[in-house]
């Protein structure tokens, strides 16, 4: 899909629909002889927030791909939406173009025939100027990656190993101002990583750990660094999953795809800043060579760890990330991981969970979701909550020893804040948000969240 520009006093194109949003009626196609025009009632526009402005945009797409049409045009001003007015004009355009190509996406590497319709071209008609074309722009960095993102975690485990999401991620951001760096089996062992190597341990397909690095901001600035869960299929391990809990599994590596494809939109956006990329990644798998319940890892920090459940295995390979996200001094660690089946019975289907043990970020990355549109929503990281995480043979357990039904991204949450300790941290538990919802208005499949979030905080930390 192209997104244009043009100023408000220029007419719509000749073969381009006319779409017009309306405070009333009904939605209302019609041909005239200059053309099609498409209303579309969204309500009263002094009603329209943020999130409401989002699913308008969306929801415009998918009503002229109902009705088939290749070229539209709409008319928008900013300015009618006084709810949307908080964060600028440069947002709102930016917001508008994530938007119109969040919803254009489709995952169809695996389809065989596909249909010769497309909406082709969206333009925009608005007085805008200068924040018009530099949000437009910037959020068609940001979406088109986004959907990169998608793509990536779209993809079936059979055909994303490891080895092929270190290649994938590569290929994705080759020409870009990164260096990418994908550390094999010897390498991670050399590193002492045996939380890494332990998860991957039953797969034909060893782990690797993907390091990206953009360096944009002035050398002895500190960097953020992002680290992304990369675990390429989820079977549980010996602990192995029920048949319907192990559906959509492949999508285990949401967190990594989502790293991956927020430092291309950073690299494109020329940040001044200085942004790390760490994907661990493995197939947690189920073979002769797999870890066992029991079994004691060690980790790159040093400490011990019991495997209580093979199924709580994006915590281990996290815990070695946030090990050797150390050595970069970093101002800001964020993890970002599919890690509990817990957050969606916490929060729905509707936000991130965060969690952090620094009440300031907590607040910060609650605005930037409510003003990126990867919402995000706390749970506690508190001390009485430590003794779950409390090794039995080992230093620390994976999960809970014995009986263990709730609090389950909190553990989670726990575990990986032993290995934070003494770094700005927030994890980011992704679960609730891996998929879209049915009223997202978007294709079913990965969300390609939470990329924009991602860049926000690469833009203001
Ligand atoms: N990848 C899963 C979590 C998950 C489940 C993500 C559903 C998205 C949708 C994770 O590795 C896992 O299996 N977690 C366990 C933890 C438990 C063993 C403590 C879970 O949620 O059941
Ligand atoms: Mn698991
Ligand atoms: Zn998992």
């Amino acid at each position: 899909m192209q997104i244009k520009l043009k100023h408000a006093r220029e007419k719509s194109a000749k073969g381009s629909a006319l779409i017009t949003l309306v405070e009333k009626g009904s939605e209302h196609f019609v041909e005239t002889g200059e053309g099609s025009e498409l209303r579309i009632c969204v309500g009263k526009f002094a009603k329209v927030t943020p999130r409401a402005l989002r699913l308008i945009v969306r929801g415009l797409v998918q009503s002229a791909k109902k009705h088939k049409l290749s070229h539209i045009t709409v008319a928008l001003d900013p300015h009618a939406f006084p709810k949307c007015g908080q964060y600028g004009d440069a947002w709102f355009w930016s917001t508008v173009a994530e938007n119109l190509l969040l919803a254009d996406y489709e995952y169809t590497a695996y389809k065989s025939k596909t249909s010769k319709y497309a909406l082709e071209e969206v333009t925009l008609l608005t007085e805008s100027g200068k924040d018009a074309r530099e949000g437009i722009a910037r959020g068609i960095i940001v979406a088109t990656y986004a959907n990169h993102c998608r793509d990536l975690a779209n993809t079936p485990g059979g055909d994303m190993t490891p080895r092929i999401l270190g290649e994938r991620a590569k290929a994705l951001l080759k020409g870009s101002k990164t260096t990418v760096t994908v550390l094999d089996e010897k390498a991670i062992t050399k590193l002492k990583m045996g939380g890494l190597i332990g998860v991957g341990q039953g797969a034909k397909d060893k782990p690797r750990f993907i390091v990206i690095e953009y360096r944009g901001g002035k050398k002895p600035d500190a960097p953020v660094v992002f680290i992304g869960k990369g675990i390429t299929f989820d079977t549980g391990g010996l602990q192995i999953k029920p048949s319907m809990s192990m559906y959509e599994m492949h999508l285990d590596m949401s967190g990594g795809a989502s790293v991956i494809a927020a430092l291309g939109v950073i690299a494109k956006l020329g940040l001044k800043k200085n942004v790390i990329g760490l994907i661990p990644a493995a197939e947690n798998a189920v073979g002769e060579n797999a870890i066992r319940p029991g079994d004691v890892l060690s980790m790159m920090s040093g400490a011990t760890v019991d495997v209580l459940n093979t199924d709580a295995e994006g915590r281990i390979v996290l815990a070695d990330a946030l090990q050797y996200a150390r050595r970069y001094n970093p101002k800001l660690v964020v993890d970002v991981a599919t890690l509990t089946g817990a957050a969606l019975v916490a929060v729905g289907t509707h936000a991130n969970v965060i969690m952090t043990k620094k009440r300031s970020l907590e607040d910060r990355f609650r605005e930037l979701g409510e003003e990126s549109g990867d919402y995000t929503f706390p749970l506690p990281l508190w001390d009485e909550y430590a003794q779950y995480t409390k090794g039995v043979h080992g230093d620390l357990a994976n999960v809970p020893a014995g009986e263990s039904r709730f609090g389950g991204s909190i553990n989670g949450g726990m575990f990986l804040a032993h290995f934070a300790k003494g770094m700005p941290w927030v994890h980011i538990d992704m679960a609730p948000r891996m998929t879209s919802n049915s009223s997202d208005k978007l294709a079913k499949g990965a969300a390609g969240e939470p990329v924009r979030l991602l860049v926000k905080i690469a833009e203001r930390f």
